[in-house]
Protein backbone atom coordinates (compact mmCIF):
# COMPACT_ATOMS: atom_id res chain seq x y z
CA UNK A 1 0.00 0.00 0.00
CA UNK A 2 1.27 3.42 -0.98
CA UNK A 3 -0.54 6.72 -0.48
CA UNK A 4 0.15 10.41 -0.55
CA UNK A 5 -1.24 13.03 1.86
CA UNK A 6 -1.13 16.50 0.34
CA UNK A 7 -2.62 19.97 0.70
CA UNK A 8 -5.48 21.07 -1.55
CA UNK A 9 -5.16 24.78 -0.69
CA UNK A 10 -2.27 27.19 0.06
CA UNK A 11 -0.72 25.07 2.81
CA UNK A 12 -1.45 24.73 6.52
CA UNK A 13 -4.38 22.39 5.92
CA UNK A 14 -3.38 20.06 8.76
CA UNK A 15 -1.27 17.64 6.71
CA UNK A 16 1.07 16.92 9.64
CA UNK A 17 -1.68 15.84 11.96
CA UNK A 18 -3.34 13.69 9.29
CA UNK A 19 -0.03 12.12 8.27
CA UNK A 20 0.79 11.31 11.89
CA UNK A 21 -2.63 9.76 12.44
CA UNK A 22 -2.48 7.64 9.28
CA UNK A 23 1.23 6.77 9.64
CA UNK A 24 0.53 3.92 12.07
CA UNK A 25 -0.77 1.89 9.15
CA UNK A 26 2.46 2.34 7.21
CA UNK A 27 6.14 1.38 7.57
CA UNK A 28 7.70 4.60 6.31
CA UNK A 29 6.63 8.24 5.98
CA UNK A 30 8.51 9.95 3.13
CA UNK A 31 8.91 13.69 2.61
CA UNK A 32 9.27 14.47 -1.08
CA UNK A 33 9.27 18.26 -1.34
CA UNK A 34 9.91 21.56 0.39
CA UNK A 35 12.21 22.21 3.29
CA UNK A 36 12.03 24.06 6.57
CA UNK A 37 9.44 26.42 5.07
CA UNK A 38 6.92 23.74 6.07
CA UNK A 39 5.44 23.85 9.55
CA UNK A 40 3.45 20.74 10.41
CA UNK A 41 1.90 21.00 13.84
CA UNK A 42 1.19 17.75 15.63
CA UNK A 43 -0.45 17.57 19.05
CA UNK A 44 -0.25 14.44 21.19
CA UNK A 45 -2.27 15.09 24.34
CA UNK A 46 -0.63 18.18 25.83
CA UNK A 47 2.57 17.88 23.83
CA UNK A 48 2.75 20.00 20.70
CA UNK A 49 5.43 19.47 18.08
CA UNK A 50 6.12 21.40 14.91
CA UNK A 51 7.76 19.36 12.17
CA UNK A 52 9.68 21.41 9.65
CA UNK A 53 11.86 18.76 8.08
CA UNK A 54 11.43 15.46 9.87
CA UNK A 55 8.53 13.47 8.42
CA UNK A 56 5.41 13.44 10.61
CA UNK A 57 5.78 9.84 11.72
CA UNK A 58 3.90 8.78 14.82
CA UNK A 59 6.45 9.08 17.63
CA UNK A 60 7.14 6.01 19.76
CA UNK A 61 5.93 3.73 17.02
CA UNK A 62 7.99 1.64 14.61
CA UNK A 63 7.26 3.93 11.65
CA UNK A 64 10.38 5.25 9.93
CA UNK A 65 10.88 8.63 8.28
CA UNK A 66 12.76 9.18 5.02
CA UNK A 67 13.67 12.44 3.32
CA UNK A 68 13.84 12.24 -0.47
CA UNK A 69 16.03 14.04 -3.03
CA UNK A 70 13.25 16.56 -3.70
CA UNK A 71 13.67 18.10 -0.24
CA UNK A 72 16.11 20.91 0.56
CA UNK A 73 17.59 20.47 4.04
CA UNK A 74 18.63 23.12 6.52
CA UNK A 75 20.95 21.01 8.68
CA UNK A 76 20.64 23.24 11.74
CA UNK A 77 16.84 23.04 11.68
CA UNK A 78 17.02 19.29 11.07
CA UNK A 79 19.29 18.70 14.09
CA UNK A 80 17.30 20.99 16.36
CA UNK A 81 14.10 19.24 15.43
CA UNK A 82 15.62 15.81 16.02
CA UNK A 83 16.78 16.93 19.44
CA UNK A 84 13.26 18.02 20.31
CA UNK A 85 11.76 14.76 19.04
CA UNK A 86 14.37 12.74 20.96
CA UNK A 87 12.96 14.00 24.26
CA UNK A 88 9.72 12.20 23.39
CA UNK A 89 11.04 9.29 21.36
CA UNK A 90 14.62 8.44 22.44
CA UNK A 91 15.30 6.19 19.44
CA UNK A 92 13.97 8.55 16.78
CA UNK A 93 17.46 9.02 15.25
CA UNK A 94 17.56 5.39 14.21
CA UNK A 95 14.36 5.79 12.25
CA UNK A 96 15.32 8.85 10.20
CA UNK A 97 17.18 8.60 6.89
CA UNK A 98 18.06 11.27 4.36
CA UNK A 99 18.70 10.58 0.68
CA UNK A 100 22.31 11.22 -0.30
CA UNK A 101 20.81 13.17 -3.22
CA UNK A 102 18.90 15.71 -1.08
CA UNK A 103 20.24 19.23 -1.36
CA UNK A 104 21.49 21.33 1.53
CA UNK A 105 20.26 24.86 2.24
CA UNK A 106 23.33 26.99 2.97
CA UNK A 107 23.42 30.25 4.95
CA UNK A 108 24.02 32.08 1.66
CA UNK A 109 20.68 30.77 0.35
CA UNK A 110 18.89 32.42 3.25
CA UNK A 111 20.78 35.63 2.57
CA UNK A 112 19.79 35.56 -1.12
CA UNK A 113 16.16 34.79 -0.22
CA UNK A 114 16.03 37.94 1.93
CA UNK A 115 17.83 40.08 -0.63
CA UNK A 116 15.53 39.00 -3.48
CA UNK A 117 12.45 39.68 -1.41
CA UNK A 118 13.72 43.13 -0.45
CA UNK A 119 14.67 43.97 -4.03
CA UNK A 120 11.26 42.91 -5.34
CA UNK A 121 9.62 45.41 -2.99
CA UNK A 122 5.88 45.49 -3.66
CA UNK A 123 6.27 42.48 -5.97
CA UNK A 124 7.67 40.29 -3.19
CA UNK A 125 6.36 36.75 -2.78
CA UNK A 126 6.26 36.89 1.00
CA UNK A 127 8.55 33.86 1.32
CA UNK A 128 9.43 32.32 4.66
CA UNK A 129 13.02 33.53 4.05
CA UNK A 130 14.29 30.04 4.79
CA UNK A 131 16.42 29.95 1.62
CA UNK A 132 14.15 27.51 -0.17
CA UNK A 133 13.96 29.19 -3.61
CA UNK A 134 17.71 29.93 -3.84
CA UNK A 135 18.58 26.37 -2.74
CA UNK A 136 16.39 24.91 -5.51
CA UNK A 137 17.83 27.47 -7.96
CA UNK A 138 21.40 26.39 -7.16
CA UNK A 139 20.34 22.78 -7.56
CA UNK A 140 19.14 23.66 -11.08
CA UNK A 141 22.30 25.74 -11.66
CA UNK A 142 24.34 22.65 -10.84
CA UNK A 143 26.05 24.38 -7.98
CA UNK A 144 24.18 22.68 -5.15
CA UNK A 145 25.63 20.75 -2.22
CA UNK A 146 24.04 17.38 -1.48
CA UNK A 147 23.81 15.44 1.77
CA UNK A 148 26.02 12.72 0.25
CA UNK A 149 28.79 15.28 -0.35
CA UNK A 150 29.55 15.25 3.37
CA UNK A 151 31.09 11.81 2.87
CA UNK A 152 33.97 13.23 0.84
CA UNK A 153 35.18 16.34 2.60
CA UNK A 154 38.03 17.22 0.27
CA UNK A 155 35.81 17.43 -2.77
CA UNK A 156 33.15 19.15 -0.68
CA UNK A 157 35.52 22.01 0.18
CA UNK A 158 36.05 22.65 -3.53
CA UNK A 159 32.30 22.67 -4.15
CA UNK A 160 31.63 24.99 -1.22
CA UNK A 161 34.29 27.38 -2.37
CA UNK A 162 32.86 27.48 -5.87
CA UNK A 163 29.31 28.22 -4.76
CA UNK A 164 30.50 30.78 -2.22
CA UNK A 165 32.61 32.60 -4.82
CA UNK A 166 29.87 32.70 -7.45
CA UNK A 167 27.19 33.72 -5.02
CA UNK A 168 29.36 36.48 -3.59
CA UNK A 169 29.94 37.86 -7.11
CA UNK A 170 26.30 37.57 -8.20
CA UNK A 171 24.48 38.48 -5.02
CA UNK A 172 27.05 40.02 -2.70
CA UNK A 173 26.59 37.30 -0.09
CA UNK A 174 28.99 36.88 2.83
CA UNK A 175 31.96 34.65 1.95
CA UNK A 176 31.57 31.24 3.51
CA UNK A 177 34.07 29.62 5.85
CA UNK A 178 33.95 26.10 4.41
CA UNK A 179 35.71 24.38 7.28
CA UNK A 180 33.47 25.95 9.88
CA UNK A 181 30.40 25.04 7.87
CA UNK A 182 31.56 21.45 7.50
CA UNK A 183 32.10 21.18 11.25
CA UNK A 184 28.51 22.23 11.86
CA UNK A 185 26.86 20.33 9.01
CA UNK A 186 28.91 17.13 8.80
CA UNK A 187 26.59 15.44 11.25
CA UNK A 188 24.07 14.99 8.40
CA UNK A 189 26.27 12.20 6.97
CA UNK A 190 25.14 9.93 9.84
CA UNK A 191 21.66 9.87 8.38
CA UNK A 192 22.53 9.47 4.71
CA UNK A 193 21.07 6.65 2.64
CA UNK A 194 22.03 5.84 -0.96
CA UNK A 195 19.37 6.06 -3.66
CA UNK A 196 19.26 2.34 -4.40
CA UNK A 197 18.78 1.45 -0.72
CA UNK A 198 16.06 4.07 -0.34
CA UNK A 199 14.35 2.78 -3.48
CA UNK A 200 14.44 -0.82 -2.30
CA UNK A 201 13.01 0.09 1.11
CA UNK A 202 10.24 2.20 -0.43
CA UNK A 203 9.34 -0.52 -2.92
CA UNK A 204 9.18 -3.21 -0.25
CA UNK A 205 7.22 -1.26 2.36
CA UNK A 206 3.89 0.35 3.04
CA UNK A 207 4.66 3.99 2.40
CA UNK A 208 2.87 7.23 3.15
CA UNK A 209 4.23 10.21 1.21
CA UNK A 210 3.85 13.45 3.14
CA UNK A 211 3.24 16.53 1.05
CA UNK A 212 4.23 20.03 2.09
CA UNK A 213 2.56 23.34 1.20
CA UNK A 214 -0.40 22.77 -1.12
CA UNK A 215 -1.39 22.37 -4.75
CA UNK A 216 -2.00 26.14 -5.07
CA UNK A 217 1.62 26.80 -4.01
CA UNK A 218 3.07 24.30 -6.52
CA UNK A 219 5.79 25.78 -8.70
CA UNK A 220 3.98 24.86 -11.92
CA UNK A 221 0.24 24.57 -11.29
CA UNK A 222 0.02 27.02 -8.36
CA UNK A 223 -0.57 30.78 -8.35
CA UNK A 224 2.79 31.57 -9.97
CA UNK A 225 4.81 33.66 -9.14
CA UNK A 226 3.26 33.57 -5.66
CA UNK A 227 4.28 29.98 -5.05
CA UNK A 228 7.03 28.01 -3.41
CA UNK A 229 9.91 26.56 -5.43
CA UNK A 230 9.21 22.87 -4.97
CA UNK A 231 6.81 20.45 -6.60
CA UNK A 232 4.34 20.17 -3.77
CA UNK A 233 1.55 18.78 -5.95
CA UNK A 234 1.23 14.97 -5.99
CA UNK A 235 3.27 14.95 -9.21
CA UNK A 236 6.22 15.85 -6.99
CA UNK A 237 6.27 12.36 -5.46
CA UNK A 238 8.11 10.82 -8.43
CA UNK A 239 10.47 13.76 -8.85
CA UNK A 240 10.97 14.01 -5.11
CA UNK A 241 12.05 10.41 -4.58
CA UNK A 242 13.79 10.02 -7.92
CA UNK A 243 11.93 7.01 -9.33
CA UNK A 244 8.37 6.14 -10.34
CA UNK A 245 6.01 4.54 -7.87
CA UNK A 246 2.39 3.43 -8.06
CA UNK A 247 0.14 5.16 -5.55
CA UNK A 248 -3.09 3.56 -4.33
CA UNK A 249 -4.55 6.67 -2.71
CA UNK A 250 -4.24 10.41 -3.26
CA UNK A 251 -5.50 11.88 0.01
CA UNK A 252 -6.19 15.60 -0.28
CA UNK A 253 -6.46 17.61 2.95
CA UNK A 254 -8.36 20.90 3.12
CA UNK A 255 -9.66 23.26 5.77
CA UNK A 256 -13.35 24.08 6.07
CA UNK A 257 -12.33 27.65 5.24
CA UNK A 258 -9.22 29.04 3.53
CA UNK A 259 -5.97 30.65 4.65
CA UNK A 260 -2.89 31.91 2.93
CA UNK A 261 0.43 33.27 4.23
CA UNK A 262 2.40 35.57 1.97
CA UNK A 263 1.31 37.49 -1.10
CA UNK A 264 -0.78 36.49 -4.10
CA UNK A 265 -4.40 36.25 -5.24
CA UNK A 266 -7.06 35.02 -2.81
CA UNK A 267 -10.62 35.50 -4.19
CA UNK A 268 -12.54 34.59 -1.02
CA UNK A 269 -10.35 36.56 1.38
CA UNK A 270 -12.20 38.50 4.07
CA UNK A 271 -10.95 41.59 5.86
CA UNK A 272 -11.42 43.46 9.12
CA UNK A 273 -13.39 41.90 11.94
CA UNK A 274 -14.55 38.95 9.82
CA UNK A 275 -10.91 38.02 9.16
CA UNK A 276 -10.00 38.66 12.76
CA UNK A 277 -12.68 36.28 13.94
CA UNK A 278 -11.56 33.41 11.67
CA UNK A 279 -7.91 34.05 12.57
CA UNK A 280 -8.54 33.97 16.30
CA UNK A 281 -10.86 30.99 16.21
CA UNK A 282 -8.44 28.96 14.08
CA UNK A 283 -5.24 30.32 15.71
CA UNK A 284 -4.18 31.20 12.20
CA UNK A 285 -0.63 32.32 12.72
CA UNK A 286 2.21 30.77 10.70
CA UNK A 287 3.86 27.75 12.39
CA UNK A 288 7.17 28.64 10.73
CA UNK A 289 7.25 32.44 10.74
CA UNK A 290 4.52 33.41 13.23
CA UNK A 291 2.97 35.71 10.60
CA UNK A 292 -0.81 36.22 10.84
CA UNK A 293 -2.42 34.18 8.08
CA UNK A 294 -4.84 35.80 5.63
CA UNK A 295 -8.27 34.20 6.06
CA UNK A 296 -11.34 33.64 3.91
CA UNK A 297 -14.19 31.30 3.08
CA UNK A 298 -14.00 27.90 1.43
CA UNK A 299 -13.48 28.24 -2.32
CA UNK A 300 -15.03 25.36 -4.27
CA UNK A 301 -13.78 26.40 -7.74
CA UNK A 302 -10.23 26.33 -6.41
CA UNK A 303 -10.84 23.06 -4.61
CA UNK A 304 -12.11 21.56 -7.87
CA UNK A 305 -9.04 22.87 -9.65
CA UNK A 306 -6.73 21.35 -7.02
CA UNK A 307 -8.58 18.03 -7.21
CA UNK A 308 -8.29 17.98 -11.01
CA UNK A 309 -4.59 18.65 -11.18
CA UNK A 310 -3.64 16.35 -8.30
CA UNK A 311 -5.65 13.22 -9.09
CA UNK A 312 -7.19 13.40 -5.60
CA UNK A 313 -9.11 10.20 -4.81
CA UNK A 314 -10.38 11.07 -1.33
CA UNK A 315 -10.54 14.15 0.85
CA UNK A 316 -10.12 14.91 4.54
CA UNK A 317 -11.69 18.05 5.98
CA UNK A 318 -9.95 19.75 8.90
CA UNK A 319 -10.69 22.57 11.34
CA UNK A 320 -14.48 22.55 10.87
CA UNK A 321 -14.66 22.55 14.70
CA UNK A 322 -13.19 26.05 14.55
CA UNK A 323 -16.46 27.23 13.01
CA UNK A 324 -18.66 25.69 15.75
CA UNK A 325 -21.27 28.21 16.86
CA UNK A 326 -21.07 30.49 13.80
CA UNK A 327 -24.66 31.04 12.64
CA UNK A 328 -23.95 31.06 8.90
CA UNK A 329 -21.07 29.72 6.86
CA UNK A 330 -20.28 31.03 3.41
CA UNK A 331 -18.96 28.90 0.57
CA UNK A 332 -17.82 30.20 -2.81
CA UNK A 333 -19.59 28.08 -5.44
CA UNK A 334 -18.44 29.73 -8.66
CA UNK A 335 -16.75 32.78 -10.16
CA UNK A 336 -18.08 35.50 -12.39
CA UNK A 337 -15.45 36.18 -15.02
CA UNK A 338 -15.78 38.30 -18.16
CA UNK A 339 -19.55 37.81 -18.32
CA UNK A 340 -19.22 34.03 -17.80
CA UNK A 341 -19.64 31.79 -14.80
CA UNK A 342 -16.72 29.47 -14.02
CA UNK A 343 -17.02 26.26 -11.96
CA UNK A 344 -13.32 25.55 -12.27
CA UNK A 345 -10.76 28.18 -13.18
CA UNK A 346 -9.06 27.10 -16.47
CA UNK A 347 -5.80 28.60 -15.18
CA UNK A 348 -4.94 30.56 -12.07
CA UNK A 349 -4.13 33.83 -13.84
CA UNK A 350 -7.89 34.46 -13.95
CA UNK A 351 -7.95 34.78 -10.15
CA UNK A 352 -6.97 38.44 -10.38
CA UNK A 353 -10.21 39.21 -12.22
CA UNK A 354 -12.87 36.90 -10.82
CA UNK A 355 -15.78 37.81 -8.56
CA UNK A 356 -16.69 35.02 -6.17
CA UNK A 357 -20.35 33.91 -5.97
CA UNK A 358 -21.37 32.69 -2.52
CA UNK A 359 -23.89 30.24 -1.13
CA UNK A 360 -24.75 30.75 2.54
CA UNK A 361 -25.19 27.56 4.53
CA UNK A 362 -26.54 27.02 8.03
CA UNK A 363 -23.87 26.97 10.73
CA UNK A 364 -23.49 24.18 13.30
CA UNK A 365 -23.31 24.06 17.12
CA UNK A 366 -20.86 21.18 17.09
CA UNK A 367 -19.81 18.45 14.72
CA UNK A 368 -22.74 16.21 15.74
CA UNK A 369 -25.15 18.84 14.46
CA UNK A 370 -27.07 17.69 11.31
CA UNK A 371 -26.17 21.05 9.72
CA UNK A 372 -22.53 20.01 9.81
CA UNK A 373 -23.39 16.70 8.22
CA UNK A 374 -25.14 18.61 5.45
CA UNK A 375 -22.14 20.88 4.99
CA UNK A 376 -19.74 17.95 4.54
CA UNK A 377 -22.05 16.17 2.11
CA UNK A 378 -22.59 19.40 0.18
CA UNK A 379 -18.85 20.04 -0.23
CA UNK A 380 -18.15 16.45 -1.18
CA UNK A 381 -20.94 16.47 -3.78
CA UNK A 382 -19.95 19.87 -5.21
CA UNK A 383 -16.33 18.76 -5.60
CA UNK A 384 -17.16 15.22 -6.71
CA UNK A 385 -14.77 13.43 -4.35
CA UNK A 386 -15.58 11.25 -1.33
CA UNK A 387 -14.78 12.49 2.15
CA UNK A 388 -12.83 9.77 3.95
CA UNK A 389 -12.34 11.48 7.34
CA UNK A 390 -13.25 14.63 9.18
CA UNK A 391 -10.88 16.07 11.76
CA UNK A 392 -12.73 17.00 14.94
CA UNK A 393 -10.02 18.83 16.90
CA UNK A 394 -6.30 19.59 17.04
CA UNK A 395 -5.00 16.34 18.52
CA UNK A 396 -3.76 13.41 16.45
CA UNK A 397 -6.67 11.17 17.41
CA UNK A 398 -9.36 13.87 17.13
CA UNK A 399 -10.64 12.45 13.87
CA UNK A 400 -13.58 10.43 12.57
CA UNK A 401 -13.95 8.15 9.62
CA UNK A 402 -16.71 9.77 7.60
CA UNK A 403 -19.66 7.66 6.62
CA UNK A 404 -22.06 9.65 4.53
CA UNK A 405 -25.31 8.20 5.93
CA UNK A 406 -24.97 8.46 9.70
CA UNK A 407 -27.27 11.44 10.21
P1 LIG B 1 3.08 23.78 5.11
O1 LIG B 1 3.80 22.53 4.67
C1 LIG B 1 1.79 27.79 4.02
C2 LIG B 1 4.42 30.05 1.34
C3 LIG B 1 5.09 31.27 1.86
C4 LIG B 1 5.12 32.12 0.61
C5 LIG B 1 5.40 31.10 -0.48
C6 LIG B 1 6.86 30.99 -0.87
O2 LIG B 1 3.15 24.07 6.55
O3 LIG B 1 1.69 23.77 4.56
P2 LIG B 1 8.96 29.91 0.34
O4 LIG B 1 9.61 30.24 1.66
O5 LIG B 1 8.50 28.52 0.23
O6 LIG B 1 9.82 30.34 -0.83
O7 LIG B 1 7.67 30.87 0.30
O8 LIG B 1 4.96 29.86 0.04
N1 LIG B 1 4.66 28.80 2.11
C7 LIG B 1 3.73 28.22 2.88
N2 LIG B 1 2.49 28.62 3.22
N3 LIG B 1 2.25 26.61 4.45
C8 LIG B 1 3.50 26.18 4.10
O9 LIG B 1 3.94 24.95 4.40
C9 LIG B 1 4.31 27.01 3.32
N4 LIG B 1 5.56 26.93 2.82
C10 LIG B 1 5.75 28.02 2.07
O10 LIG B 1 4.35 31.87 2.89
O11 LIG B 1 3.84 32.65 0.35
MG1 LIG C 1 1.97 24.64 8.14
Amino acid sequence: MKAVVFGLQWGDEGKGKITTYLSREYDIVVRYSGGSNAGHTVEYGDVKIIHHLIPSLHLNSSVKGYIGPGVVIDVEVFMKELEELRSIDPVVDEKIRVSSLSHIVLPLHKEIDGKLEDMKGEARVGTTRRGIGPAYADKANRLGIRAGDFRNLERLIEKLELISRISEKLYGTTPMNSRELIQKYEVISRYVLDPIDMKRDIENSRVLFEGTQGVLLDLDVGTYPYVTSGHCNTTGVWVGIGFPVKLDKYIGVFKAYTTRVGEGPFPTEVMGSEAEELRNRGKEFGATTGRPRRCGWLDLPLLRYAVEVSGCTEMIMTKADVLNGISEVKVCVGYRYNGRILDVPPNLDVLDDVKPMYETLKGWKDLDDPNFHEFVEYVSKMVGVTMSHVSTGPRVDDIEIWSGDDD
